[in-house]
């Protein structure tokens, strides 16, 4: 089969695609004929040699797949051939990457996708849901009413928190790096989309929140922990979940005294069944139509060079050249 692998860490370069024989699945799995994959920044992190797990050698990049049953393992007991599914978690923690054709996933990372939902889009919404679920629902406990923020409304994460928000019945802040990019969050249901590089963002919150934040929700890899924890309302809650070489100072006195939390997370660590009801909001929503995946770019699964080189210079360069996510198809 077809498949975008790396056999040392280092620069996009290093992605070869070509033959590698397709995976046999394992008893506890299916094997995934692949019809949509989505790049995520972990992706370039691995690829650079940032992370440090078990990986396989070759390692086939990616943690998101979209596609159908082609078999099944023996003790496999929810899914069938002709079966159309997504999943993630792939490619981490010494499982196979999915950029590929076939991917052998274990069933319990794999989620049935919607008639009306197309692989594009589930394959584009799958890390991003999921990581947006865990963080509002199980670790933010966002209610109705409340007002919340996020950083980049428009990218993977953030256009996630931006949706799932509104479905919680919150108020929704959130900023963008052109005006077009705002208008995308506005789409999205934001209450209010500061272009931070032409508007006074700490203004522009206070004015909307005068009794402050609920949720402060930083996808920055470069935090600035006096700014979020002074916009926090008294318990408000901080989600931290991006820069791992990150070490800001973290202002104690005025965050304990307004009985506030902080809330890390990486996605990867969360158990099959967590991340299994992440998916079934996830997957209802897509079918209402009230989660709608914001794509930025669809390319050929034999351009991934191209698609971490895009993905790169977006999270560790700011390029600004990104809105949403990456779909890659064979
Ligand atoms: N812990 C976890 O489980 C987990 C899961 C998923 C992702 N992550 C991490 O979360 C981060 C975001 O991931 P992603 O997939 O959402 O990436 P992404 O699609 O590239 O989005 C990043 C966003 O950050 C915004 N941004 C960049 N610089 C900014 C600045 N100076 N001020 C305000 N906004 C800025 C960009 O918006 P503009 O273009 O509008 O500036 C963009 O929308 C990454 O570091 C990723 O590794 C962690």
């Amino acid at each position: 089969m077809k498949a975008a692998y790396i056999t040392q860490p280092g620069p996009p370069e290093n992605i070869r695609y070509g033959d590698l024989p397709p995976p046999q699945p394992g008893d506890m799995q299916a094997l995934v004929k692949v019809a949509a994959v989505s790049v995520n920044p972990i992706d370039t992190y691995i690829r650079l040699g940032m992370v440090t797990m078990d990986f396989p050698k070759p390692y086939i990049v990616g943690c998101d797949v979209a596609g159908t049953v082609e078999a099944v393992g023996l003790r496999v007991k929810g899914l069938k051939p002709g079966d159309r599914v997504w999943g993630s978690n792939q490619g981490l923690l010494g499982r196979q990457g999915t950029f590929a054709e076939y991917a052998a996933v274990d069933e319990h990372w794999l989620y049935g996708t919607p008639e009306n939902v197309s692989h594009r889009d589930a394959a584009a919404i799958a890390l991003v849901g999921i990581t947006a679920h865990l963080g509002l629902m199980r670790d933010a406990k966002l209610q109705p009413g409340e007002v919340l923020f996020v950083h980049g409304g428009s990218g993977g994460v953030g256009s996630c928190v931006v949706q799932m928000a509104k479905i919680v019945g919150a108020r929704v802040i959130t900023t963008a790096g052109s005006e077009e990019k705002a208008e995308i969050c506005r789409r999205l249901g934001a209450d209010l989309a500061i272009p931070y590089k032409v508007e006074n963002v700490d203004e522009a919150i206070r004015r909307f929140a005068p009794h402050g934040v609920n949720v402060w929700w930083e996808t920055l890899r470069e935090q600035n922990l006096e700014r979020a924890v002074g916009h926090l309302a008294f318990r408000g809650r901080l989600i931290l979940m991006a820069g791992r070489d990150s070490r800001p100072l973290f202002p104690v006195g005025p965050f304990y005294v307004k009985d506030c939390s902080v809330h890390g997370f990486a996605m990867f660590n969360a158990p099959p069944d967590q991340q299994r009801r992440a998916a079934a909001d996830v997957n209802r929503w897509l079918a209402e139509g009230k989660l709608r995946p914001q794509i930025g770019r669809v390319m050929k699964l034999a351009e991934t060079a191209e698609a971490h080189r895009l993905q790169e210079d977006a999270t560790l360069r700011k390029s600004g050249a990104l809105a949403g996510k990456i779909v890659l198809e064979p």
